[in-house]
């Protein structure tokens, strides 16, 4: 599978080689100055988020030999590590409201955040980012934990990945690559159970670029991705047919007073 990507990569890339296009970001999440931080939801989890995230986790090939126990004892390590500033400052993500199906909207500005430097920093970088990854993975669950009623057991998310300001500086350099490969490899059936559907947003040529590398490593994914560019009306009207206003951030055409149900990282 890595071998098929380095030769779509190489390809792919020969084309732009030495092109930069550097969009000038706009503040959107960095107003997090202006709204107040949520204090970690890792102490005293409720014996229903464990569960909830058992009942996934069983079913996936990295963690099916753990026990319930085990696994539980996992997720503490993991909700209750308070990852490096860094992390925290280079990767932030969102909780940003509930589609119609309640499922949660999560947002995360990608095309921001540095994957390249986490990569090239070497072995302890990967293996924080990887928890780090694992951590975003736990809050995704927990908030779909929360919506579960006893007549409607929700099962999956809203994702909205924003990519402006992705630059071709994170697209074509490899090791990164091999390491998206690998770690989709090994937690595909997890990422196949919790992405309900995946909204990508201001994509650039780059972005389009690195979708068709993604593709044959996703796969069937795909059929839940749907990929728009920097027009507003014409990703904003899709994601109103799913989610009312409120779930949607004012800085992409959602009401002034929109806050995010929660801000990690
Ligand atoms: C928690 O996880 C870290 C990183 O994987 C590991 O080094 C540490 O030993 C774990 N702590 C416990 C109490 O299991």
């Amino acid at each position: 599978m890595i071998r098929i990507l380095i030769v779509i990569l190489l390809t792919g890339t020969a084309g732009i080689e030495g092109q930069t296009e550097i969009i000038e970001g706009s503040d959107k999440l960095h107003l997090r100055n202006s709204i107040e931080s949520e204090p970690r939801q890792d102490a005293g989890l409720s014996e229903a988020a464990y569960k909830k995230v058992y009942s996934y986790t069983k079913n996936t090939n990295a963690f099916k030999d753990f026990s319930y126990e085990q696994m539980k004892a996992r997720i503490l390590n993991t909700s209750s590590w308070v990852p490096p500033a860094e992390l925290q400052k280079s990767f932030p993500y969102y909780h940003a409201g509930y589609d119609y199906e309640k499922r949660p909207v999560w947002v995360a500005e990608i095309g921001k955040f540095d994957f390249r430097d986490i990569v090239a920093k070497g072995d302890k970088s990967i293996v924080e980012a990887k928890r780090y990854l694992f951590q975003a993975v736990l809050n995704g669950i927990f908030s779909i934990a929360a919506m579960d009623t006893e007549e409607q057991e929700i099962k999956d998310t809203f994702v909205i990945f924003d990519m402006e300001g992705a630059s071709i500086k994170q697209l074509n350099f490899l090791p990164s690559w091999v390491q998206f490969a690998e770690l989709f490899g090994k937690y595909w059936d997890l990422v196949f159970q919790l992405l309900g559907r995946l909204v990508i947003i201001n994509a650039n040529y780059v972005t389009k670029l690195a979708t068709d590398i993604a593709r044959p490593v996703v796969g069937q994914l795909m059929e839940r991705v749907e990929v728009y560019g920097v027009n507003r009306n014409v990703w904003l009207p899709r994601l109103l047919k799913h989610m009312p206003i409120e779930a949607i951030p004012s800085w992409y055409g959602g009401k002034k007073n929109f806050k995010p149900i929660s801000i990690h990282g």
